[in-house]
């Protein structure tokens, strides 16, 4: 575990085996950053005046001082400071982390950017002390519990300290070292669960994490059982959930707040695997299904965050899990379904098992009387043909909310794009045998599955958020590997923040 603290040091002095400085491009601030370091370094400063680093974005560079406490000294490219963004900010400080495993450091010092404060844009100290938390943390993280044989061995970090000139920022720094380290830890927690095989997490030992989780941080756990789910009439979570030698559970987690008889609500997609049941996935790239759970990770770590946050927003997490498998009880094409409000659905493909345990969820919030509900789920390929890995689909007829959504997404880098629910593309899942069908043939297939979810909404604001191209990620990105993002904690985190301020 990485202890992160601020300190108003400077690099001459400040204890860490290695040091990073992000200096950016624009001449001026170059030269200024050149000057500090032939003071401090003398001929390893050698390098800046040859052109070899310029503080172009992406560009690093790793020198050796002999007369510093430090070992190293990681100069990362910043690009123009005018064009300098917290994002820009998380990426170098991830740049930083990932050059301070390869020279296998245990503690590394980070300064705050120069053009920060002074000519530069205004970062205030708060989102530096997150930014930087975030990218050291999340640009860390690797998935490797059970890798046993190790090619390289790797060291750990132990030390982040953040190094400031000025004592007047040290507090705000402080606050959102706090702030980035519960919502990086968070996010952690959901990349964990989103890369956990479908052998270890299943519906029912998903609910006893759970239940550990809330037991630990003070959250209210509620987990229904089979017959529990079959006595309330959740057709849909009854249905998916009889393939599996996994029976499902339905978890209902309570973060109280202070204020709010009117709660909002997440409620997450918790397919445990989908093979796609009888309507069975082709092999190549079904091992990826391990992370059809990947919105019930995204509530689950966002509700842990706001409970060590203390946000005053009562919170409701709502996560129908459920195992998506072919065996003898399996859903068949062709099977009728009643869900919790007592509509039915038309089972055209079993491996459109998504929308089918949110409807009964969805359905289900209404007993809270909301104010507001939005889910996430891994719900369509189509959504990953539309918009790729780098937006979330958003659904909703809310604009505000969708302002709401969107900001909180630029603010984050968890960003979010809204595509259309217009009432013509309804024909497409109308049924001749029930009151809705569950696929919509070939084209629009992320809308047609929110028109879907639409149908079991009740009477609150609600906005749905097709994770599927942003929580499984083929590409790794600065801070990002490859696998489960965890993405949708640090942007409901944010959405929520920005509500009760
Ligand atoms: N979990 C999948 C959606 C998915 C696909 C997530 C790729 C991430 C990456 C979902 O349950 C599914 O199988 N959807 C089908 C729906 C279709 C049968 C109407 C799909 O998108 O192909
Ligand atoms: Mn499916
Ligand atoms: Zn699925």
């Amino acid at each position: 575990m990485i202890r992160l603290r601020a300190e108003r040091t400077s690099l001459a002095h400040v204890r860490a085996d290695a040091v990073a400085m992000i200096v950016f491009q624009d001449g001026p601030l170059l030269k200024d950053a050149q000057r500090e370091l032939d003071e401090l370094l003398g001929p390893a400063a050698a390098a800046l005046h040859h052109g070899i680093f310029s503080g172009a974005l992406k560009e690093s560079l790793v020198l050796y001082p002999s007369s510093l406490k430090t070992r190293f000294v990681i100069l990362v490219g910043g690009g123009k400071a005018q064009d300098f963004t917290a994002e820009r900010l998380r990426r170098a400080s991830a740049a930083a982390a990932k050059s301070a495993g390869e020279l296998k450091v245990r503690s590394l010092a980070i300064c705050e950017p120069p053009a920060i404060g002074s000519a530069g844009p205004p970062l205030d100290a708060e989102t530096v002390g997150m930014a930087i938390s975030e990218g050291v943390l999340l640009g860390r993280y690797r998935y490797d519990q059970y890798v046993t044989v190790r090619e390289k061995e790797t060291t750990p970090l132990e030390q982040l300290t953040i190094v400031t000139p000025t004592a007047a920022r040290l507090r705000a720094l402080q606050t959102g070292i706090h702030r980035g380290s519960i919502v990086s830890r968070a996010t952690i927690l959901a990349r964990d669960l989103g890369n956990a095989p479908g052998i270890e997490l299943y519906p029912e030992s998903l609910a006893r994490r759970v239940r550990a989780l809330g037991r630990q941080e003070g959250l209210r756990v509620t987990v229904l059982d089979e017959r529990r789910i079959r006595t309330l009439g959740m057709g849909g979570l009854t249905g998916v959930g009889g393939g599996s030698g996994r029976p499902p559970r339905l978890m209902i987690i309570e973060h109280k707040g202070k204020t709010g008889r009117h709660p909002v609500i997440l409620v997450g997609k918790g397919v445990t695997f989908d093979s796609g049941g009888i309507s069975i996935k082709p092999s190549a790239g079904m091992g990826e299904m391990k992370m059809d759970m990947s919105g019930a990770a995204a509530v689950i770590g966002t509700l842990v965050a706001a409970a060590q946050l203390g946000l005053p927003q009562r919170l409701i997490g709502i996560i129908p899990a459920a195992e998506n498998m072919p065996g003898p009880s399996a859903l068949r094409p062709g099977d009728i379904l009643k869900h919790f409000n007592g509509k039915t659905s038309e089972v055209e493909n079993t491996d459109a098992e998504g929308r089918l345990i949110l409807a009964d969820a969805l359905a289900y919030a209404s007993r809270f009387s909301p104010e507001t509900v939005i889910d996430l789920a891994t719900l369509t390929g189509a959504c990953v043909v539309a918009l790729g890995q780098h937006a979330t689909g958003l659904f909703t007829d809310d604009d505000a909310l969708a302002s709401e959504l969107r900001d909180a997404g630029e603010r984050t880098f968890e960003r979010v794009w809204r595509l259309p629910m217009f009432e013509e593309y309804e024909g497409q899942i109308k049924s001749s045998v029930a009151d809705v069908k569950n696929t919509g043939g070939r084209w629009a297939g992320a809308i047609t599955a929110a028109l879907f979810l639409k149908r079991f909404v009740g009477t609150y604001r609600w906005a749905h958020l097709d994770i599927a191209g942003t929580a499984m990620l083929e590409e790794a990105t600065d801070y990002t590997a490859t696998g489960a993002s965890g993405v949708g904690v640090r942007l409901l985190i944010e959405f929520l923040r920005q509500r009760t301020a």
